[in-house]
């Protein structure tokens, strides 16, 4: 048995959510390999819309096992928020969500240190979602980091305080107004509750489950373009959100990797700085994101629009080896008379079929124009149904990239899926 992986290919909010609760029925362990409450994962279903940051989305499924995994920084405050929303939902978390021990904690000092390290940068800020995500894997990395299991260590508070203690110093560098105590007392709270879910040595269960021939799905977190190795760098994650980030943050081998589906909306969307080489700043650009509710789970920032650009899903793709590729909300293009795509650059006037290095070369897409399909899809329940010139976009899209486009989902529901 092999761990399959689910991840975006593009700048996040493709659809993980919602794909990884609907594939979730044939997978008994979900697990998430990296990132943390940066994170918004969407899931619909009977009429509720629900938000996940740092659960799996396989947790509203009857005995799912869910694994937050070592590669993932976790916010005590947010995991007990998403917990207590579930729990009124009915969901015993308590049983179905495992959290691996050496998944590292974020503290409150280290959302302190993001929000002054993006108001040094001014102008040139990532855009981040200030929950602390680039400071804690800078401890992580640094060699500083708490970690989950540490909560159960008898001198956990002397450990916590002396990172408090360096966080402080490292702010003075900061023009910054902050209070050192911002929600300290909430967060101990949290930690306290976390101590309630079972702590495990996540790369020993998962590789017994493989073992087991149970079906692992690991769910990734942000997409490829945010990876902080192969992303626009500096405007990325700082977390490795790639296929080979799934063996890093979970402990098992590249050879224990089986499908790899990647996910992509039928245009794009980026949310923060950074090089959106197709972004639309005009009426079709808000036309995308009024139909497509196109505003961030985690921090409800309006995002950017644009079409499809192939040149960085081709690449997506190539760093990934993806086998599949999953092609979400073609529904929010159902009223357009005409849809691009971008199939080349010309960058600095050369025509290019590659991503540049450099995030500040001056990109031109060179797109082709569909017909738009003109019909509502979001009730389409069968591929025979589809229309002619839907399908000519998404095999268009298949021939380019060469891969096969497995589901397609025309609607935010579990019911409003498409598997071929
Ligand atoms: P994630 O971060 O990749 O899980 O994606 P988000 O949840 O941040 O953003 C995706 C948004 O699109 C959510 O609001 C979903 O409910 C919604 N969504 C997912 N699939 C579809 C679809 O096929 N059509 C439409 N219209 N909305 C979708
Ligand atoms: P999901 O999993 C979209 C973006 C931020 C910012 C950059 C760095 O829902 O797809 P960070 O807080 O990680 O230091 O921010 O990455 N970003 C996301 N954009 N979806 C996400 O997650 C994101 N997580 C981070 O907007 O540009
Ligand atoms: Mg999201």
């Amino acid at each position: 048995m092999k761990v399959d992986v689910v991840l975006g290919l593009q700048w996040g909010d493709e659809g993980k959510g919602k794909i990884v609760d609907v594939l979730a029925q044939q997978y008994p362990v979900i697990a998430r390999f990296q990132g943390g409450p940066n994170a918004g994962h969407s899931l619909h279903f009977d009429d509720k819309k629900y938000v996940l940051h740092t659960i799996p989305s396989g947790v509203f499924r009857k005995n799912s096992i869910n694994i937050i995994g070592n590669g993932v920084v976790i916010d005590p405050i947010t995991f007990m928020h998403e917990c207590l929303m579930l729990e009124d939902a009915g969901v015993p978390v308590r049983e179905r969500i495992f959290i691996s021990k050496k998944a590292h904690l974020i503290l409150p000092t280290h959302r302190i240190i993001d929000a002054a390290s993006e108001n040094a940068k001014g102008a040139n800020k990532i855009g981040s979602t200030l929950k602390g995500i680039g400071p804690a894997y800078m401890d992580k990395t640094g060699r500083n980091g708490l970690r989950t299991g540490d909560l159960l260590a008898p001198d956990f508070e002397d450990r916590h305080s002396a990172l408090k203690q360096k966080h402080i110093s490292f702010l003075k560098q900061f023009d910054y107004q902050y209070n050192p105590r911002e929600n300290e007392t909430e967060w101990m709270e949290a930690a306290q509750y976390m101590k309630g879910f079972k702590f495990i040595d996540g790369e020993y269960a998962v590789n017994q489950y493989l073992q087991e021939s149970k079906r692992i799905l690991a769910e990734g977190a942000q997409g490829s373009l945010l990876d902080v190795d192969f992303g626009s760098y500096p405007f990325v994650t700082s977390s490795n959100t790639i296929c080979a980030g799934a063996c890093i943050g979970l402990g098992v081998a590249p050879s224990s990797i089986g499908k790899v589906s990647g996910i992509f909306k039928a245009y794009c969307t980026r949310v923060g700085s950074g090089p959106f080489p197709t972004e639309l700043h005009d009426g079709t650009g808000d036309l995308l994101r009024k139909m497509g509710a196109e505003f961030g789970a985690t921090t409800g920032r309006p995002r950017r629009t644009g079409w499809l650009d192939l040149v960085a899903l081709k690449y997506a793709v190539m760093i990934n080896g993806v086998d599949n590729l999953i092609m979400m909300k073609a529904d929010v293009l159902d009223t357009f008379e005409t849809i691009k795509i971008a199939t080349h650059y010309k960058v600095d006037g050369i025509i290019s079929e590659t991503v540049p290095y450099d995030t500040y070369a001056s990109i031109e897409p060179v797109y082709k124009e569909f017909k738009g399909w003109k019909r509502d899809l979001t009730k389409v329940k069968k591929e025979e149904d589809l229309p002619f010139e839907f399908m000519s976009y998404v095999r268009f899209i298949e021939k380019e990239v060469g891969v096969p486009v497995s589901i397609i989902s025309l609607g935010p529901d579990r019911e409003q899926t498409i598997i071929r």
